[in-house]
């Protein structure tokens, strides 16, 4: 999208050690680039040691989930304000892999979305259909529902950035073809114009789904395709990097 800065977002999940986190944050920053903004999104025991290794550096930090309430009586849950006082800027929502493992609706992404904000975090709201949406020719009905549950009023104000990922192309090597790619990118970006009028027209929508180096470069050239949501090549600096470098 014209005049709007990618981003290159790292979602790390369940993953690594800690010494593990903090050489690939570092190996990350040491490759920080204008083109693009660098996210890194470690899992909540990680978040700390991190930050510290990324402090004074051009990676932002986001954490992969936070609660809906402000604080309170939540065990082994984690606020949004805990994650804004570490440092994190970003916090990833509605990852299909919470959807589906933790039973999300889009009614409880939208008011973890919601904390985000009163937190002062940006939210990376994820939304995508499931092959057998996919194949039924569902897949815009099923985002667009999705945007219209998940999205807070607040969102494009505090520069809230959606995620298309189709949940059969995370972790398993497969991508829509560039088409339906650009297609889908471009119904997100009229759904987001429709519920915030201008402002919708300069969110970034980041695509995720199997996002590598050798198919970014097609990928990140696509109409509204504003930067990437990695998981498996976020986790080696090498690969995360010349994902930033396909720009
Ligand atoms: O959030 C990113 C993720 O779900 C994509 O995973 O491993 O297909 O890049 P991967």
């Amino acid at each position: 999208t014209p005049g709007v800065r990618p981003l290159i977002a790292g979602n790390w999940k369940m993953h690594g050690t800690l010494a593990e986190a903090t050489a690939l944050a570092s190996g990350v920053a040491a490759g920080a680039t204008e083109k693009a903004e660098l996210l890194v999104c470690p899992p909540f025991p990680h978040l700390v040691p991190v930050a510290e290794a990324l402090r004074g550096k051009a990676v932002a930090l986001g954490a992969q989930d936070c609660h809906a309430a402000a604080k309170g009586a939540h065990t082994g849950d984690v606020a949004a304000a805990m994650l804004k006082d570490l440092g994190a800027a970003y916090v990833i929502l509605g990852h299909s892999e919470r959807r589906a493992d933790h039973g999300e609706s889009d009614a409880a992404v939208k008011a973890k979305a919601e904390a985000a904000l009163a937190a002062g975090l940006v939210p990376v709201v994820c939304v995508g259909e499931s092959e057998a949406q996919r194949l039924s020719g569902e897949a815009e009905a099923v985002v667009a529902g999705q945007l219209a549950g998940s999205l807070p009023e607040g969102f494009a104000a505090a520069g809230g950035v959606v995620a298309y990922e189709p949940v059969w192309a995370i972790g398993t090597g497969r991508t829509p073809t560039e088409d339906d790619i650009a297609a889908m990118h471009a119904r997100i970006r009229a759904e987001l114009e429709k519920a915030f009028g201008e402002a919708g027209k300069t969110l970034r929508i980041l695509y995720g789904g199997s996002v590598k180096p050798s198919n970014a470069k097609g990928i990140l050239a696509l109409p509204h395709v504003d930067g990437a949501l990695v998981g498996g090549a976020s986790l080696k600096a090498e690969d995360f990097l010349g994902i930033a470098a396909a720009l």
